[in-house]
C-alpha cells in the first residue's frame, strides 16, 4: 500500500488539470490509488462500526414557503418548523421557494457543460489559488487530505464584490449570474426565519452580516468505476453560516444523525438548506452544523450546486461569537470569537474528514 509515492502521484494528477472526469475520459476502470478510502461503509449495517447503518425511515422535514408574508399565523408556523428542524436535525428542505425551476435547472445544465467542454478552455480556470474570485480544480484539500474525492469543482466568489462578468466562465455565465441572485434572495429569506426561530428580530442576522457573501461551489461528480473504493464528498460540516443547496435527480447526499447516515433523497423542485459551523457558534449550539457526505456512484455525472452564505476568504474584520442575546448563567458561551476569513482559513488548512474545526474554537 505504501510502495507508491502518494505526493508524486497527486502532483500528476493536479498538473493534468482535467480533474477526475479526465480520468474518466481516459477509460480508466480502477480508481488511482490516490482516491483510495481504507474504511467506507455504506449501507450495510456492520455490528464493528455502527456509524455504517442507515436508517432509511427517516427524513429531513420539507417545509413549504408559500405564502410566507401572508399572515403571522402563517409565518409562525413556519418558524416554527425551521426551528424544530434546526435543533433536531441541521437539515431540511424547502419548496416554493422563488427559484424558478427553470433557473434551477439551467444552472444544473449550465454547470456540466462548463464541465464537458473541451480540456483546453476549462484548464485555463485551473487553480488552486483560493484568494481567486472564479477558479476551477478538483479536490480543495488534494494536499491536505488521506484520500481524495471523486469530484470536480468550480468555485465562484459572488458576494459581496463579485467578479467581472468576463471572469465566469463563457459557457455558464447567465447560468451563474442569474442562480446567484435568485439565492442571494432565498438567503435573504432564510436567515430571517433563522433568526425568528432562535427568538431573535427578524433582521438581527442580517444585521450582523451573516449574508454579506456568498459563494456557488458547483461540483461535478463523474460516474466511477469503483464507487465502494471511494468517496464523493468526504464527510465534513460546512464553514459558513448556512448553504443552500440544489441537486440534480442522481442521490447519494447523506447526513449523520445519532449513529447513522440518513439518505437526503433529490426532490423536484426542492431546494436542501443546512445549516453551517458559524451559525453553530453564534447559536451557542442550539442550532446544529451537521456532518455531511456524498457516495460516490457508478451513475454519473451527479452535479450539484452549494451555495455557501460567508464572505469566505475576504479580508473583513467583524468578529463572530455566541450571540449574547441567547446567552444567560445557564447558557454560557462555549466558543470563542472569529472572524469568517480566520475560520474559513483553518478549516481549509485541514481539509475534509479531520477532526471538525469547530470544536478547536470552543472556550
Ligand atoms: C458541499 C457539499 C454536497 C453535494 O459542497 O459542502 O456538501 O451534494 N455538497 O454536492
Ligand atoms: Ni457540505
Amino acid at each position: 500500500m505504501v510502495d507508491y509515492d502518494r505526493a508524486e502521484e497527486l502532483k500528476a494528477f493536479d498538473n493534468t488539470k482535467a480533474g477526475v472526469k479526465g480520468l474518466v475520459d481516459a477509460g480508466i476502470v480502477h480508481i488511482p490509488e490516490i482516491f483510495v478510502t481504507p474504511s467506507i461503509k455504506k449501507n450495510e449495517f456492520n455490528a464493528q462500526n455502527l456509524d455504517s447503518c442507515s436508517n432509511v425511515n427517516v427524513q429531513i422535514p420539507v417545509i413549504d414557503l408559500e405564502d410566507i408574508n401572508k399572515d403571522d399565523f402563517r409565518r409562525r408556523r413556519i418558524v416554527e418548523e425551521v426551528g424544530e428542524a434546526c435543533e433536531t436535525w441541521g437539515f431540511f428542505q424547502v419548496v416554493n421557494h422563488g427559484v424558478p425551476q427553470h433557473i434551477m435547472d439551467e444552472m444544473i445544465r449550465g454547470v456540466r457543460s462548463f464541465n464537458e467542454q473541451p480540456n483546453e478552455t476549462k484548464m485555463e480556470f485551473y487553480s488552486r489559488d483560493d484568494m481567486k474570485k472564479v477558479f476551477f480544480n478538483s479536490n480543495f484539500d488534494l494536499y491536505q487530505s488521506k484520500a481524495a474525492d471523486w469530484r470536480d469543482t468550480l468555485a465562484c466568489l459572488m458576494a459581496p464584490n463579485p467578479p467581472s462578468s468576463d471572469e465566469l466562465p463563457e459557457i455558464c455565465r447567465e447560468e451563474l449570474l442569474q442562480y446567484s441572485e435568485y439565492v442571494r434572495k432565498l438567503g435573504q429569506t432564510i436567515l430571517e426565519l433563522l433568526a425568528e426561530a432562535l427568538g431573535l428580530k427578524s433582521n438581527h442576522l442580517l444585521e450582523m452580516e451573516c449574508a454579506k457573501g456568498h459563494f456557488i461551489l458547483s461540483h461535478y461528480y463523474p460516474p466511477c468505476p469503483e464507487p465502494d473504493r471511494t468517496n464523493g464528498t468526504t464527510k465534513h460540516t460546512d464553514p459558513d453560516f448556512f448553504t443552500i443547496l440544489l441537486q440534480d435527480h442522481i442521490g447519494g447526499l447523506q447526513f449523520y444523525h445519532q449513529n447513522q447516515w440518513i439518505d437526503i433523497h433529490p426532490m423536484t423542485g426542492a431546494l436542501v438548506i443546512n445549516l453551517g459551523d458559524l451559525l453553530q457558534l453564534l447559536s451557542n449550539d442550539k442550532f446544529k452544523s451537521a456532518e455531511h457526505r456524498v457516495l460516490a456512484n457508478h451513475i454519473g455525472p451527479r452535479i450539484s450546486v452549494a451555495c455557501f452564505f460567508a464572505t469566505y476568504l475576504q479580508p473583513f474584520d467583524r468578529l463572530y461569537g455566541p450571540i449574547k442575546e441567547l446567552l444567560s448563567n445557564e447558557n454560557p458561551p462555549l466558543y470563542k470569537e472569529t472572524t469568517v476569513r480566520n475560520y474559513v482559513s483553518y478549516y481549509n488548512s485541514k481539509g475534509l474528514g479531520a477532526r471538525p474545526s469547530l470544536l478547536d474554537f470552543r472556550l
